[in-house]
């Protein structure tokens, strides 16, 4: 399966750290941001990646990336998102590179615990539809809220302002190669983008969306500066570090 990462827009929410820097190469503990996604994919078999950058100082991803040598690549891709049209308009660059493949997509700004293996093993042997990675938070509200009927995903809400459940999508899709074609059939949303949850209703209402609930812990490292920083917390635990303002570690 090949992989997608999605580096770009502005980062309005983490403004003014935003303003001359893209999102996903701000420090998240002592590393990166776009470091964490990399990781994940590569831990979890995906070692065939696009990465879609744009917005500003989008050629700072060559100097700091490569090829990927770092995580063990021998080739990293990489493409451009001209202006700021959603997450559902930055994939459609990956069409090209994806050809008839299944494709993995990940969010620059998510920050898994665990690897995802398991979930790729699954949509590997099966892929067909689309699969999303759920997991419960205590603000649903910031995400996209999927609700569930028995067993089977029966909506997913972005962002509702009344929430009728604890469960979101995080950023984590994997696709059929008709995603391309659904794409096409979504209309901007009011904030102007082409959005990523109306691409995955329309598998929903085809009843061709599964879903895999994530272990260990999750955080978009993009959705606040209250989130940044718990990311930044939860990546200096991964390495054992408990930050504490009273004392040096
Ligand atoms: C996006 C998606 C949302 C998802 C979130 C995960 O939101 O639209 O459904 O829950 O990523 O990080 P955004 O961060 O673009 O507001």
């Amino acid at each position: 399966m090949k992989g997608v990462i999605l580096a770009g827009g502005l980062g309005t929410r983490l403004f003014p750290l935003t303003k001359v820097t893209n999102k996903h190469l701000l420090p998240v503990y002592d590393r990166p941001m776009i470091y964490y996604p990399l990781k994940t994919l590569v831990d979890s078999g995906i070692t065939d990646i696009l990465l879609v950058t744009g917005g500003t100082s989008s050629g700072d991803f060559l100097r700091l990336l490569g090829n990927g040598s770092e995580f063990g690549l021998k080739h990293l891709n990489y493409t451009f998102q001209q202006g700021e049209g959603g997450i559902a308009d930055a994939l459609r660059l990956a069409e090209h590179f994806a050809g008839k493949d299944p494709i993995l997509v990940m969010l620059g700004d998510n920050i898994l615990q665990n690897p995802i293996t398991e979930a790729v093993d699954e949509f590997h042997a099966n892929p067909t539809g689309a699969k999303i990675l759920v997991t419960e938070v205590e603000h649903p509200e910031w995400y996209g809220v999927v609700e569930l009927e028995g067993e089977k995903v029966a909506r997913i809400v972005e962002k509702p302002k009344e929430p009728r459940s604890k469960l979101v999508a995080i950023g984590v899709y994997m696709y059929d190669n008709t995603v391309f074609d659904l794409i096409r059939q979504v209309e901007p949303s009011a904030r102007g983008e082409l959005e990523i949850t109306d691409v995955n209703n329309l598998y929903v209402n085809q009843g061709q969306m599964r879903y895999h609930r994530v272990e260990g812990w999750w955080a978009d490292a993009g959705e606040s500066f209250p989130m940044y920083l718990k990311a930044n917390m939860m990546a200096a635990s991964l390495q054992g570090v408990k930050p504490t303002i009273s004392e040096h570690p």
